[in-house]
Order: structure tokens, then sequence, then C-alpha cells
């Protein structure tokens, strides 16, 4: 950035507020500010009270944190078991025949999981990894559906110290490939197949192609899932239901130091190799066990709550295993996509399992926008008590929509802002204690310091800046697998000292924080900054408008051009000069795009995220890359037809 984002144009005021309701402040578990005060006095004695709260230790720690910039390390001294506190210990006070997982298969199938049932195929598990080789300290990579195998296998590496790499399974074999490659992996656990939008999809097949790529698997565990056939290498791949009923029942779990290394979570970068963020043990389940606890206000006894991630992403790693497991929740579990057999599908398995709770991202609720507020209709949803959002900025209306059609404007949203880096949630309201903007994360949670800055590394207290992270927190990352350079360079270097997000942020006149997205997403036309989030938001607030995705493009004149492609909901009719209209009331003329896409789809990624630099690149006539990371990549050729069509607005 040029200049600096404090002139980031404050142009979209949103005024509305939602105190936290009586109803629900009467049974919260947190009401007023004290854990604030008390984490503002003394955050690492803020965080050794919540390990010591939340956390069952084998050996306490003697240290609560070492900074060694930008290195930490938390708990020092302490050792514990992962997979203890997420199943034995829940089992050891009578919680044993309480349901862990109510799973529901895409084809309607269901399993109803309880943690001892749990705790035992775990134990097996881990025995098996055992009789396979597999040691304290080796990384074994995953590769399944999401079935409940997948938090089996994640669990049983916790047991025996074992590092996981979970690879989505959308992931093609190339991707698999070089994240066996980079992590030395020497054990893969896949399975023949999943369910997805009504047919099964082969997991088997690309496993094979990836590991005609790398060397070092020894050994392949295959669930039984998808029936689709498969091919069985003799002496490497291995049937997992066969292995786990003969497997000795019991593993007890051994005690591991706070800062054994738990898992990888592959990520992309601003290059083209994924960067390996590195997660330990006793820090990073006190973060998301805190967090679940308190900013999904979980009522062990009485809760449902359900996650709608893959657990091929950290949502799905901190917020349905590591979070919910700790706390001993009871959740769903979902295999497929939401529109299968109809559009209703969650709202279907929420009046179902009556869920209470209910965490899920922008991109699906912009996505339910568009298929109307006759879906969510059909089915009682008076279960829910609490809305969750994570992985975009979620603009205003869709957070309204949210509020008003899902949660029938009795639930809280919490609108939480993380990344795979930091492990689990650090801005967000607690929904006891914050009054709400729609739109704004609100605050750090306790114990979280963030900080906006200028190009010049200014703190700025009104306005727009760079997110920064000015303490070490416990579930922060440790580093990226095999190149501390990068770690170094990427987080450490924009700003001395403090961790940059990569994200901008809005700090309003009350220090409600606003995440406006990539820093690469804030554009500049004709000396104005404007958050491609705020023009998107405007385009969404328009009745006919079901989801908006914003791009500065290079513009001679103006030095960025504002790009809007547009979906329609349900098809509803509006002409693109009433839409530039419609911005120009909403923010003004500023804001107004150059040009408006109609378009029946998007470029998104497979965990959803809108590929705006593809959207860039369409909108600047540039010949498209590599597109095998998109969901569906014929999107891109169709937006290229319409884009050499449509005549665009000076
Ligand atoms: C974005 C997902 C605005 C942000 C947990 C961040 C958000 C990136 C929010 C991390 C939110 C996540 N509001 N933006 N509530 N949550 N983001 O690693 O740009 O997949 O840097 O982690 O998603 O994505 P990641």
């Amino acid at each position: 950035m040029s200049e600096t984002p404090n002139t980031i144009d404050d142009l979209l005021a949103e005024q509305r507020k939602f105190v936290p309701p009586p109803e629900f402040v009467a049974n919260s578990l947190m009401v007023g500010t004290h854990l604030y005060e008390e984490a503002a006095r003394d955050d690492e004695g803020f965080w050794a009270r919540q390990a010591a709260d939340l956390v069952t230790w084998d050996t306490e720690w003697d240290q609560i944190c070492e900074w060694d910039l930008p290195y930490a390390k938390w708990f020092l001294g302490g050792r514990l078991n992962v997979s203890y506190n997420c199943l034995d210990r829940h089992v050891l006070a009578g919680a044993g025949d309480k349901v862990a997982i109510h799973w529901e298969g895409e084809p309607g199938d269901t399993r109803t999981i309880t943690y001892a049932e749990m705790l035992d195929e775990v134990q097996r598990c881990a025995n098996v990894l055992r009789s396979l080789g597999v040691s304290a300290g080796d990384r074994v990579n995953i590769y399944l559906p999401m079935i409940p195998e997948a938090a089996v296998a994640m669990l049983a590496c916790a047991r025996i110290g074992a590092v996981h790499s979970v690879v989505f399974g959308g992931f093609s074999s190339q991707a698999l490939a070089d994240r066996i490659n980079d992590a030395e992996a020497t054990l893969l656990i896949t399975a023949d197949g999943g369910y997805r939008r009504g047919e099964v999809f082969p997991l088997k097949p690309a496993a094979d192609e990836a590991l005609a790529m790398s060397s070092s698997v020894r050994n392949v565990l295959v669930v039984k899932r998808g029936g689709n056939p498969v091919e069985m290498l003799e002496g490497r791949d291995h049937w997992y239901h066969d292995m786990i009923e003969a497997a000795d029942p019991v593993c007890p779990a051994e005690p591991f130091d706070a800062e054994q290394l738990l898992f990888l979570l592959y990520t992309s970068g601003t290059t083209g190799k994924p960067k390996g963020i590195m997660h330990t043990s006793g820090g990073y389940l006190t973060h998301v066990t805190f967090t679940h606890k308190y900013v999904f206000d979980l009522h062990p006894e009485t809760d449902v709550y359900w996650c709608t991630a893959d657990v091929g992403w950290v949502t799905g790693h901190s917020y349905i295993v590591y979070g919910p497991m700790s706390n001993g929740a009871t959740q769903v579990m979902y295999e497929g996509v939401p529109n299968y057999p109809g559009n209703d599908r969650f709202w279907e398995i929420v009046e179902k399992y009556k869920v209470t709770i209910l965490y899920t991202a922008p991109t699906a609720i912009r996505t339910f926008m568009k298929w109307g507020a006759q879906e969510p209709a059909k089915h009682d949803l008076s279960s829910l008590r609490l809305l969750g959002s994570v992985g975009e900025p979620i603009n205003p209306e869709a957070w309204m929509w949210y509020h008003t059609y899902i949660g029938g404007g009795r639930c809280p949203v919490v609108d939480t802002w993380w990344q795979t880096e930091t492990g689990g949630i650090m801005i967000s309201p607690l929904p006891g204690a914050t009054t709400t903007k729609p739109g704004s994360a609100t605050f750090p949670l306790p114990g979280v310091t963030a900080e906006l800055l200028d190009d010049a590394g200014e703190r700025v207290d009104q306005g727009g800046g760079y997110l920064t992270l000015t303490r070490p927190w416990p579930g922060m990352l440790r580093g990226i697998w095999g190149d501390p350079d990068r770690y170094r360079e990427t987080y450490w270097s924009r700003f001395p000292d403090r961790y940059f997000a990569g994200d901008g942020a809005k700090l309003d006149a009350e220090g409600y924080l606003w995440l406006l997205g990539r820093v690469d997403d804030v554009m500049n036309v004709s000396g104005h900054r404007i958050s491609t989030t705020e023009v998107e938001s405007a385009l969404v607030s328009h009745p006919a408008v079901a989801e908006a995705a914003v791009v500065g493009a290079n513009d001679p004149t103006t030095g960025q051009a504002i790009i809007a492609y547009v979906i329609t909901r349900g098809g509803a009719e509006v002409t693109v000069e009433e839409l530039r209209s419609h911005v120009a009331t909403e923010i003004g003329a500023i804001a107004k795009p150059k040009a408006i896409f109609i378009t029946p789809d998007l470029p998104k990624t497979r965990s959803g995220k809108i590929m705006r630099r593809l959207l860039r690149d369409v909108a600047e006539g540039r010949v498209m890359g590599d597109t095998s990371t998109l969901a569906d990549s014929s999107i891109v050729d169709e937006l290229q037809r319409r884009a050499a069509e449509t005549p665009t607005e000076d």
C-alpha cells in the first residue's frame, strides 16, 4: 500500500446495534466485562488460569510463557495428553454414554457415537498406528471425507504424540503429494470415497496417484465409505475396519510435553508453495477450549452444536475436533453439500437434531440468501439459540439475513475473526456480554491484544489500518514446517516485533473492529481507499442481489477501477444501471462500479473463498493461469465470455 490506510474512507456507516437478548443473558456463562479486565491486568496469568481450569494436566508447567520473538512457547515443563482431554476425562467423569457425534451421511444414513465409543475406537486406532510403525513425532497424512473416522484418526495421532497433517478431501492428488512430501509422512489414512451431491467421489485413486509421486509413505489405511472399487496394494494398503476390529482396545494416554507438535496444516500464502503451519499441544488446547466454551456460550449438558466446516480446514480442527471434544460437547457432523437432496438440507438437519448453536461461513449464508427465505421457513428452527460466522468479512446484509431468517431475530450472532495461523478465535463478541453491530467482529477476546497500524507503523485509534497482534497467545503458530526464514518474513517483518495478519481493518468511533479483508483487497480509486467489502455490502443490500464480489482492476485514469460481479436473488430482474445507482446511494458516487457483470456463479476455492485474483484477471483481460484449485473452473470461461461482451461505464 502506498499511502496510509488511515485514509480508508469510512463510507458505510452501519447504525444498527443488537444488545444481548435478556433471555440469553439470563443463562449465559459470561456477562459483564470481568474477564477482559482480568486479562488486561495480566494476560499470561489469565491464560494460565484458563489452562488450569479447562485442561487436565499430567504435570503442571513451571513457566507460563517464553517469548523469544518471534517464537513463543507456552506452559513450559507442563505435560498432558490431548486425546485424554478430549475423551478419557469425560468418560471417567461419567459421561461415557453422552453423544459425542450425531453423524449425518449425505445419502441420509446416520451414526450416533458416544464418548465411550469414541474412546474405544481412538485407542484401537492408536494401536493400529503403532503397529504400522508410527511413533511420537512421526507425521501421518489424513485424506478423508467428513466421516467420524477423520476425528478418530486425528485423536489417535494425538494419543501417541504423532503429528497429523489433514488434507482436505477436495484437493487434487498433486496437492496431496506436495503435502505428503513436505511433511515426509510415513502413513496415509484415506477412504475408498465419500458422498458429495448425491454421488460417490473417489479418494483412494487420487491417493494412489499421490503416492506414486512420493516415497516416504510406507503404509496406507483405507476406510470403507463410498463402496466404490479400489485397488489395494499388497503389503502397503490395509482396510481400516479389519485392523480396528483386530486391534488391542487398550492404549493408555501417555503424557507429552506441552510443546509437542500436534499437527501441521497447510495453507496457501502469496507464493505457490503452501506453508505447513505448526501447532503444538498445551497452548493450542487451552486456546480452543476456552474460545469454544465462551464464544459459543457452551452448555455441554443441553447444547447441540454444529459447525459446518470440513475437518480439512482449521475451523474443523479447532471447532469440530479439539475445542468441542475437549469441552465434552454433543455435536452434529454432516458429510455432504447443503443442497442435497434439496436446498433446505441444513435446515432439515437443524430441525432433526434440535441444533442449538450453528457455526458457518458468510459464503454459505449468502448462498442461502440466494436460495431464498422459504427454504429455512420449511423447518422448525426454534431450537437455535446462537449463530456464528467465520472465514470472511460478513456483509451487514448477510448478517441481518442470518439473524432474521435463521435466528428468528432471537439469537445473538458471533462474527469470529481468526486464521489458520492463530489456531483459535481472536476477535469476536462474547454473546452474553457484547453489544453487536452487523458486520463487525467487535473486540479482541480477553487475553488477545490487537492494534491497527498505518503504513509508517504508527498506531491508528480510529479509521483504517493494518491488523496486527502485539502479544503472544497460547494457540499461535509455532512456525512454518521446515522454513523458519519464511516464518519470520511472512508474519514478523512488516512491522517490528508484531504479528501482521495480512488483513486490513477499521476501528469505528466506539472502538469496534470491522474486518476489511486481506489488504490486497483494498482498492484505491482516484486516491480514495475503498474496501471491496464495503462495495459488496452495498450491492448485497439491494433486494435483487444475493451475492457480490468486487475487485479493483488497474485503470489508467483512476489507478484502480471497481469491477463487480453480481449474482441475483432467485433470478430477480435488475439492470446494471440500477445497481450502480444503488451503490452510489449507499456509499457515494466514488464507489460506483465501473462495470457490473451479472453472473450465475462466482469462482470459489473448494473451501468457499471467492478467488478475487481470478476475478481481477478477468477484469483486466488477462489470460487465466491455473484454475485447478477452483470448485468449478467452467465459471471462469463463462465470466470471460460475459466480460468480452459487456460494455463498461466511465
Ligand atoms: C479471513 C479461517 C473477516 C481473514 C478461520 C483471515 C475473516 C483469513 C474472518 C484466514 C472474519 C477469517 N471476518 N475476515 N470473521 N474470519 N477471515 O486461515 O482474511 O482459512 O486472514 O482461517 O480469513 O483464513 P483461514
